[in-house]
């Protein structure tokens, strides 16, 4: 693998959340507490010493349990989270779609939301405009699109985010488990559009419920577990791996 091909170059990554230890009952408390340097901390390293590449055009999956730190990993790459420890480097322009609802304000309709969302990723409302139709068509969102996104299910939720993701035509696409909650109809339907886009180039980081899911789309990948990576390489063996060592 040539380097100048390694478009996300994650390095010793770790991640350390502090979390407290004692029962505390209100602000209040926690001020005194804290005055008085009586707060204890325990560190949590949901991430330790992670690295891998992934490459231009590659389709790339993270395996783990719950809890293993997968969503923490992708929150590192799209850089909402920096590293306790390490460094991520990304070359080109990333779309993220890390928790459903991220980035929308749900005071706003679908329409303004599109809009505010382009803007976030860096486009005028002259080039979200071009690319409006087709988000709309593609999140199949026609009817509901001046209509507040409180109102929207999960599904329509996953449905616009990942339509206004894709449509941006991003060199990284991150992908956190979204695809599991629209029907199994627009699921195909993505699954479709990332491949797509990955012959276009785009590099994809995914996690996903759905092992097989994985097995279909990826072609590598790696296993997390606690926090650290035990496993990296191609698919196949990554998914009969996986399946040996947790079911
Ligand atoms: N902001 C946070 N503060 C404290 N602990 C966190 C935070 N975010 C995640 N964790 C912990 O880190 C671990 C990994 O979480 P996560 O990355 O969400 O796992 P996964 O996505 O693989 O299910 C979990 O034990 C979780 O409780
Ligand atoms: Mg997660």
């Amino acid at each position: 693998m040539q380097t100048s091909d390694v478009i996300i170059n994650v390095q010793d990554v770790s991640m350390c959340f502090n979390m407290t230890t004692e029962k505390i009952s209100g602000l209040k408390e926690f001020l005194i507490k804290r005055i008085k340097n009586q707060i204890s901390y325990t560190e949590f390293w949901a991430l330790k010493d992670v690295s891998f590449q992934v490459s231009r055009g590659e389709l790339f999956g993270v395996l783990g349990l719950n809890g293993a730190g997968k969503s923490t990993l992708l929150k590192t790459v799209a850089g909402v989270l920096k590293p306790t420890k390490g460094n991520v480097q990304i070359a080109g322009r990333m779309a993220p779609l890390i928790e459903l609802g991220a980035g929308f304000d749900t005071e706003l309709t679908a329409r303004e939301n599109i809009y505010l969302n382009g803007a976030i990723l860096g486009y005028s409302k002259k080039e979200m405009n071009a690319r409006f139709p087709e988000i709309v068509e593609f999140s199949e969102l026609a009817e509901f699109i001046d209509v507040p996104v409180k109102n929207f299910s999960s599904g329509m939720y996953a449905r616009l985010g990942f339509a206004i993701a894709t449509s941006t035509r991003p060199d990284i696409l991150i992908v956190d488990e979204i695809l599991s909650v629209g029907d199994f109809k627009f699921q195909q339907k993505c699954e479709a559009k990332i491949s797509e886009m990955v012959q276009q180039g785009t590099s994809v980081l995914l996690v996903s419920h759905s092992i097989d899911q994985i097995r279909n789309l990826c072609t590598r990948g790696i296993i997390l577990e606690k926090g650290q990576l035990i496993q990296q390489g191609n698919i196949e063996e990554l998914c009969d791996f996986y399946y040996s060592k947790y079911t």
